[in-house]
C-alpha cells in the first residue's frame, strides 16, 4: 500500500514536471525550469522542449550553423545564452528579437560571414557581448551601434586592424571593459579614442596586439580606468617609444609586461619607463618581466607617486635601491622567484600599509619584517613554516590589523601574538598548527573579530581554547575535530559571535550548553559531521539565528517536541544529505518540514534512507495518512483486546451459570427426575434429614429429592454435582436458610446459580425455607438473599404442632405446583 502510493507520487511529479518542461532528456537541467545545460547534443536548431520560462540557456558545441529570424523568441525569459562555437556563419535579422531580459550574449569561436545589420536587434537589456573569435574584421560595420546598455565588450581574437573605435562608442556610457586583445593594431593614432573620451570608467585591454606606435599626445585628457598592454610590445625599445607616447593619459590602473610563455621584451633598460613620468598612475602592475636593469633605483623613477604596486611573476631576488614611494600604500609580490623574503626597506616606503607576497613555491622561511605602518600582511599560499608565531617582533609592526597565513606548511606557537594585539582578521587556515599546548592561545587578541583556523590539524581539549576573543564575530574551524568528538561549551566568552562553521569536524554530538552564549550568532554551519541527533534545543539561546546548516550528518529525524525550540528568525535550514527515517514516529518532524519549506533550498532536497521503499524519496511525499490509518488498526486492535478479556473475565466469572444455560438447552424442558434440589448448609443437615426427607419422601404424595450427601455422583466436581445432578434434574429448589447457610460460600454460590437457574426455566421456582428467625443485619449482608426473600414469600419452620401441619401444608402445595400429570402418576406409582 505505502510502496505503491509513493511510487505513484513520484512517477506523477515526474509525468508532470515532463510536461512542465517538455522531455526531460535532452539537455541536462541544471535548475529546473531555470538553467539547461546542452553542450555538445549535435543539436542543429534550437531544442524545443526548453522551457519558455530558463533564464540560463548553454547551447556551445552544437552545429547550428546559421540562425534564422526570432530563433529564441520562445525562450523569453532568458537572461544567458551562450552560444560558443557553434559553427554559427549567419546570423540573420532579428535573430535574438524577444529576448526583453538577454542579458549576456556569447558568440565565442564561431566563423561569422554573414551578419545581418538588424542582427542584434531586440536586445535592450544586453550588457555584456562577447565576439571573441568570430573573424571580426572591423569595428566599423559591426552593427552594434544600438546596444547602448553594454557594460562588456569582448573583441579578443579576431582581425580587427585599427582601433579606430567608430562613432557610436560614444552612446555606450555604461561601457567598463572593452577587450581587444589577440587582434592586429599596429598602431593608436589621431581620433581612435575620440568616442569614449567623455567615459572615465573604461577598461582597454590591447593585450597581444603588435602595437608599434601611438602617436605623441594623442592620448592627452583622455581617463582610462585601466589599460592593458601585455605582450603587445615586441622589443622594450618599442615599448620605450610608445610610452612615451602616451603623455597626458590618465590611468587607474595601468598592466605592462608579458605571458610567461610568451617573453617578447627584452631586458629592459634604465630608462624603459621614463616614458611613465607623464603618465597619470595610481595602480601599477608588472607582469612576467623577463629582466630588471641593476639600477631599480632609476628604473623606477617615474612610478614613485603610484599607491598600488603589483610585481607578478617577476625575477627579483632582493628590492634593495629603490627609490623613495612617498605614496605606495600597498604592495603584492606574486608568483616572483625568491625563496627568502627581500629586504623591503621601510625608508622607501614610508607609507606601506598593505604587504601581499603570495603563491611563492620555493618560499620556506619567515625572515624579519621591519615595516612599522603595516598593518595588513598577507604571506598566503607559500611553503612557509613558522617556528615561534607570532609577536610583534616578527614583523616589525605593532599596528597589524589583518594578517593571513593561510595555506603554508606548519606554524608553531610559542609568543602568543604578544605585541599584536590590534589584529582584527587572522587567518590560519590550511596550515599545521603545532605545540598549540591547548591554552588560550588567542587571550590577547582582544580586538579580533575574523578566526580562520579551518583544516589546521586542531584537536580541541581545553575549554580555554578560544578565551579572550570576547570580540570575535567570525569563526571559521572546519575540518578539525573535537575531544571524543563532542562539542563542548568552548565557545562561552564568544558573546559576539556572528558567524560559526564547524563542518566536518567529525563531531558525533553536541551538547546542550554548548552554544549558551552566542545570543548574536546568525549563521551556524555544522554541515559535514557524524551528527545522529541533533536537538533543536540547542538552538534557543541563538536568538539571531538565520543560517543553519546541518547538512550530510546522520539525522534520521529531529525530535518533533523541541521543533518550537528554532528561533522565530530563521531565513534558511539546510537538512539535505542525512539518512531520513520516513516512519510515522517522525511525522511531526515532516510535517513541520512541510510547513517549512520556504526556509529549504530547492536545490538541496532532503531525502528519506529508510524504509527501504522510500529510498531516495523527498521527505516532502511523506504522507502521514497511513500513520492515520496504522493509529486506527492499533486502536481497534487494542479494543479488540480489551473486549476479549471482559468476555473471558465474564465467562470465567459466570461460567457455572453458562453451563446452566447449556444445560437448559440440552434438555430443553425435558423429564425431570427429582421435585425438588435442596440446597442447605450441612450445619443444618439434621434438620433436612430427620424433618425435611422424612417428611416429603416417605408422605403422600411423595416427593424425590435432591441431595448432595446421597445423590450426587461421587468422582465429579461438586459444584458440576450441584449443577448437572442438582438443578438440571429437579423441578424445584429449596432453600434452606439458617444463619449458617448465611454464613457460607458453598451456599451462597449454589442460590446464586439457582437464581439464574430461576430466570432461565420459567416455570422454576425456588422456595425458600426459613429455618430459623435470622436476624434482618445479617441478613442485610447476603444482598441479593435479602432482595429475593423481600420479592419471594417464604416459608418459616415453626417447631408447634399447628405450625408443622401449615408449614408442611404449604410446602406440598409448593412443591405440587407444575408438577405433570405422569410425574404425578409416577410419584404414585412409586410410593404404592
Ligand atoms: C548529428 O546529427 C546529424 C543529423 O542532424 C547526423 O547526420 C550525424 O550523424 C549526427 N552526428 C553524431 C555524432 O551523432
Ligand atoms: C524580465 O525580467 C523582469 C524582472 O527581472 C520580469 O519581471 C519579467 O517577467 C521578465 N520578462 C520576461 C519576458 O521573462
Ligand atoms: C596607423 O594605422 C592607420 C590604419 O591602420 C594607418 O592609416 C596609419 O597610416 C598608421 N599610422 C602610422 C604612423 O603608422
Ligand atoms: C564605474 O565602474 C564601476 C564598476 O567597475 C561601477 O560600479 C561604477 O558605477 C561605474 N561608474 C560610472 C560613473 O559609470
Ligand atoms: C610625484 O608627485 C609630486 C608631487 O605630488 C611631483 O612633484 C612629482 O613630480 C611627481 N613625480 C612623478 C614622477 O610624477
Ligand atoms: C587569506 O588568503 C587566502 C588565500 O590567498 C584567501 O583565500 C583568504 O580569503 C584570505 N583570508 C582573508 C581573511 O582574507
Ligand atoms: C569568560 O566568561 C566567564 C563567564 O562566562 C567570565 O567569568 C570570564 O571572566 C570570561 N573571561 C574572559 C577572559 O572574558
Ligand atoms: C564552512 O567551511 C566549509 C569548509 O571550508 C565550506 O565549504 C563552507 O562553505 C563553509 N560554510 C560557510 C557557511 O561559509
Ligand atoms: C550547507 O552546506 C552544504 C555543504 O557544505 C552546502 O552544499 C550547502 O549549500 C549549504 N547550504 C546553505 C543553505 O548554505
Ligand atoms: C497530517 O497531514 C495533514 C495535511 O498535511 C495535516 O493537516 C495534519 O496535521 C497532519 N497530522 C499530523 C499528526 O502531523
Ligand atoms: C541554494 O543552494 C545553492 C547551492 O547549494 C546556492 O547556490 C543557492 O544560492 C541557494 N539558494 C538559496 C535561495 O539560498
Amino acid at each position: 500500500m505505502v510502496p505503491w502510493t509513493a511510487v505513484a507520487l513520484i512517477t506523477a511529479t515526474t509525468f508532470f514536471s515532463c510536461l512542465d518542461t517538455g522531455s526531460c532528456h535532452s539537455c541536462l537541467e541544471v535548475f529546473p525550469s531555470i538553467e539547461y545545460q546542452c553542450t555538445d547534443r549535435n543539436f542543429s536548431e534550437v531544442p524545443m522542449d526548453i522551457p519558455s520560462s530558463t533564464q540560463n540557456l548553454d547551447l556551445s558545441f552544437n552545429p547550428l550553423r546559421s540562425l534564422a529570424p526570432r530563433s529564441f523568441s520562445r525562450i523569453t525569459g532568458l537572461i544567458i545564452l551562450d552560444l560558443s562555437r557553434c559553427d554559427i556563419q549567419k546570423i540573420e535579422d532579428d535573430t535574438y528579437q524577444g529576448l526583453y531580459n538577454l542579458s549576456t550574449l556569447i558568440l565565442t569561436g564561431n566563423p561569422i560571414q554573414s551578419l545581418g545589420l538588424r542582427a542584434f536587434y531586440g536586445l535592450p537589456k544586453l550588457q555584456k557581448l562577447v565576439v571573441v573569435e568570430t573573424n571580426l574584421v572591423s569595428l566599423e560595420d559591426f552593427p552594434i551601434g544600438h546596444l547602448v546598455t553594454l557594460q562588456e565588450l569582448y573583441l579578443g581574437h579576431n582581425f580587427i586592424s585599427s582601433l579606430q573605435l567608430p562613432s557610436y562608442f560614444a552612446s555606450f556610457s555604461s561601457l567598463q571593459h572593452l577587450d581587444l586583445h589577440l587582434n592586429q593594431i599596429k598602431n593608436i593614432s589621431d581620433g581612435d579614442l575620440e568616442p569614449i573620451k567623455l567615459n572615465s570608467n573604461l577598461t582597454l585591454d590591447l593585450s597581444q596586439n603588435p602595437i608599434q606606435y601611438i602617436q605623441p599626445g594623442i592620448l592627452k585628457g583622455i581617463h582610462l580606468s585601466g589599460l592593458i598592454l601585455r605582450g603587445s610590445f615586441h622589443s622594450s625599445t618599442i615599448m620605450d617609444a610608445c610610452l612615451k607616447g602616451m603623455t597626458g593619459l590618465q590611468v587607474d590602473k595601468l598592466v605592462l609586461g608579458d605571458y610567461k610563455n610568451e617573453i617578447r621584451l627584452g631586458s629592459f633598460e634604465s630608462n624603459t619607463l621614463d616614458g611613465l613620468c607623464e603618465v597619470d598612475i595610481s595602480e601599477f602592475w608588472m607582469v612576467a618581466p623577463s629582466e630588471f636593469p641593476s639600477d631599480s633605483n632609476g628604473f623606477f623613477k617615474c612610478l614613485v607617486n603610484i599607491s598600488i604596486f603589483h610585481l607578478v611573476m617577476a625575477p627579483i631576488e632582493e628590492l634593495t635601491n629603490l627609490p623613495t614611494f612617498p605614496k605606495l600604500f600597498s604592495l603584492v609580490l606574486t608568483e616572483c622567484n625568491f625563496d627568502i623574503l627581500p629586504i623591503l626597506p621601510s625608508t622607501s616606503l614610508p607609507s606601506l600599509k598593505e604587504l601581499r607576497i603570495t603563491r611563492h613555491k620555493d618560499l620556506t622561511t619567515l625572515s624579519n619584517l621591519e615595516l612599522p605602518n603595516l598593518e595588513l600582511l598577507d604571506l598566503s599560499q607559500n611553503s612557509l613554516t613558522v617556528l615561534s608565531c607570532c609577536s610583534d617582533n616578527t614583523f616589525g609592526t605593532t599596528k597589524l590589523k589583518y594578517l593571513n597565513l593561510s595555506y603554508n606548511a606548519h606554524i608553531k606557537f610559542s609568543k602568543n601574538f604578544m605585541g599584536l594585539e590590534n589584529l582584527e582578521s587572522l587567518d590560519l587556515q590550511h596550515c599545521k598548527l603545532k605545540d598549540q599546548n591547548n591554552l588560550p592561545l588567542f587571550f590577547s587578541l582582544t580586538n579580533l573579530q575574523y578566526l580562520d583556523i579551518s583544516y589546521t590539524d586542531t584537536h580541541v581539549k581545553s575549554k580555554h581554547m578560544f578565551t579572550g576573543l570576547s570580540n570575535l564575530r567570525h569563526l571559521k574551524m572546519a575540518g578539525n575535530s573535537f575531544q571524543d568528538n563532542i562539542l563542548h561549551d568552548i565557545f562561552k566568552n564568544l558573546s559576539e559571535l556572528v558567524s560559526l562553521n564547524i563542518s566536518y569536524c567529525h563531531l558525533e554530538r553536541v551538547l546542550q550548553e554548548a552554544m549558551e552564549s552566542l545570543h548574536q550568532l546568525q549563521v551556524l554551519d555544522i554541515s559535514h559531521n557524524n551528527l545522529q541527533t541533533f536537538d533543536p534545543l540547542i538552538c534557543m539561546p541563538l536568538w539571531n539565528l538565520q543560517v543553519l546548516n546541518c547538512s550530510f550528518n546522520s539525522l534520521t529525524a529531529l525530535d518533533g517536541q523541541n521543533l518550537e525550540a528554532l528561533p522565530g528568525t530563521l531565513v534558511s535550514i539546510d537538512l539535505s544529505g542525512n539518512p531520513f527515517d520516513c516512519v510515522c514516529d517522525h511525522q511531526i518532524f515532516f510535517q513541520w518540514v512541510k510547513e517549512h519549506i520556504h526556509l529549504l533550498n530547492r536545490s538541496n532536497p532532503m531525502t528519506c534512507q529508510n524504509p527501504s521503499h522510500m529510498k531516495d524519496v523527498s521527505v516532502l511525499l511523506f504522507d502521514n495518512i497511513t500513520c492515520q490509518m496504522k493509529n486506527t488498526i492499533i486502536a481497534m486492535s487494542v479494543l479488540g483486546i480489551m473486549v476479549v478479556i471482559l468476555v473471558l473475565a465474564l465467562v470465567y466469572k459466570f461460567y457455572f451459570h453458562l453451563m446452566l444455560l447449556v444445560g437448559c438447552k440440552k434438555i430443553g424442558g425435558g423429564e425431570s427426575t427429582y421435585d425438588a434440589f435442596v440446597i442447605y448448609s450441612s450445619q443444618d443437615e439434621e434438620w433436612v434429614r430427620k424433618e425435611l426427607v422424612k417428611n416429603l419422601e416417605e408422605g403422600v404424595p411423595s416427593f424425590q429429592l435432591c441431595l448432595h450427601y446421597r445423590d450426587f455422583i461421587p468422582g465429579v466436581a461438586i459444584a458440576a454435582n450441584i449443577i448437572q445432578e442438582g438443578f438440571h434434574k429437579s423441578r424445584k429448589v429449596i432453600v434452606v436458610i439458617s444463619k449458617h447457610f448465611i454464613q457460607s460460600r458453598w451456599c451462597k454460590f449454589e442460590y446464586e446459580i439457582a437464581q439464574t437457574w430461576q430466570f432461565l426455566s420459567s416455570q422454576a421456582g425456588i422456595i425458600f425455607i426459613m429455618l430459623q428467625k435470622v436476624e434482618k443485619s445479617l441478613l442485610r449482608q447476603q444482598v441479593e438473599l435479602y432482595r429475593l426473600l423481600r420479592r419471594n414469600t417464604y416459608l418459616e419452620w415453626e417447631d408447634t404442632s399447628l405450625g408443622r401441619h401449615v408449614f408442611w401444608r404449604r410446602l406440598r402445595k409448593a412443591l405440587l405446583d407444575g408438577r405433570t400429570k405422569s410425574h404425578n402418576k409416577v410419584a404414585e406409582q412409586g410410593t404404592r
